[in-house]
């Protein structure tokens, strides 16, 4: 197998200066991207995903390990790494002093895309994204929703070799959403290798090749989206909506034959079966017997969704 277009190894970012009082934001974390791959990282608010994402772009200094992009240390040679990446941060990075258009030509420029080809792709990439008639606005009278669609253009003028985007699709049109899906699967159809945080499941779910989920600065499982359902007790999970749900009703609720594990999430019982056609009737005999309400009760298989809840606890990312 030809080698990894990313490989990260034992990652670490420590903000702050005190050994002990410092935000530990990347606990070491080792993975890899094949090239080719569109590679989805998710992971709750402040998991480490930007900060990671800031460093393997080179925009942040990592505490401790490496990163190799092509092979090559990109701590060692920060420069020649840049002209492979192109990053849509998460923050607005934009040079809010020139127009759009500018700043789409000044990237490519810094990156000697020639005057013809910059030019050329400007006029694609600002007509795919809305932005022609507004192009020689200052970007600082930009709508948020512009800017963004600004920052994913401009990411793609130098046509990288890897793209990585911290939640593009934030605070994006649904319309300007499969716009962005489709220019990011038709340059991964021409070689790209995407590298995407999100907090849609939907997107991940159906366009990564591979995901890694992170939480709280650790990497706590990468693979398919078949590998990763299969780290949940089961495919099979019936939620179950009372008018009061108590702790103990868990521990009971597992002690049923075909019950593999329970848990409360979101106000709801969940209950993970071992079959996906579970005996109904004995479990609403055992619901009828408990100190509460019935409100509703509905059977779902395995989602992404629900490999992240197992995996961080959380149901926001
Ligand atoms: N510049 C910084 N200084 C101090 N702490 C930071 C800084 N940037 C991020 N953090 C902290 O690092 C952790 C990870 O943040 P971040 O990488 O932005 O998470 P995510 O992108 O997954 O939401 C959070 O606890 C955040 O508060
Ligand atoms: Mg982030």
């Amino acid at each position: 197998m030809s080698e990894p277009i990313l490989k990260v190894e034992n990652l670490t970012k420590t903000f702050g200066n005190s050994k002990d009082k410092g935000v530990k934001a990347v606990k070491g974390i080792s993975f890899e991207v094949n090239r080719g791959e569109i590679f989805g990282f998710l992971g709750p608010n402040g998991a480490g995903k930007s900060t990671s994402i800031n460093m393997i772009t080179t925009q942040l200094s990592a505490t401790k390990g490496d990163i190799y992009i092509d092979g090559k240390s990109i701590i060692k040679d920060p420069v020649s790494a840049r002209s492979k990446i192109g990053l849509v941060a998460q923050h607005n990075n934009l040079d809010r002093g020139l127009t759009a258009r500018e700043n789409l030509i000044y990237h490519a420029n810094y990156f000697g895309v020639d005057k013809e080809t910059a030019n050329k792709r400007a006029d694609i990439y600002l007509e795919k994204f809305g932005l022609t008639d507004r192009q020689h606005d200052y970007v600082k009278t930009y709508s948020g929703g512009m800017a963004q669609r600004l920052k994913i253009a401009r990411a793609l003028m130098h046509e990288p070799e890897i793209i990585f985007l911290d939640e593009p699709t934030t605070g994006l049109d649904p319309g300007y959403r499969s716009i962005l899906w489709e220019q990011i699967l038709d340059l991964n159809k021409n070689g790209a290798t995407i590298f995407l945080t999100t907090h849609y499941m939907e997107e991940p779910e159906q366009l990564c090749d591979r995901i890694a989920i992170v939480n709280e600065g650790e990497l706590k499982a990468i693979g398919t989206l078949s590998e990763l359902k299969e780290l949940i007790p089961s495919n099979s999970i019936i939620n179950i909506e009372m008018s009061d749900i108590k702790p103990e009703w868990v521990d009971q609720a597992k002690e049923m034959s075909e019950v593999k594990n329970a848990d409360i999430h979101d106000e709801q019982l969940r209950l993970y079966m071992d079959s996906s056609h579970p005996d109904f009737n004995k479990i609403l005999e055992w619901i009828n017997q408990l100190d509460a309400e019935l409100n509703t009760i509905s059977l779902t298989t395995s989602s992404l969704d629900d490999v992240f809840i197992h995996l961080t606890g959380k149901d926001e990312i």
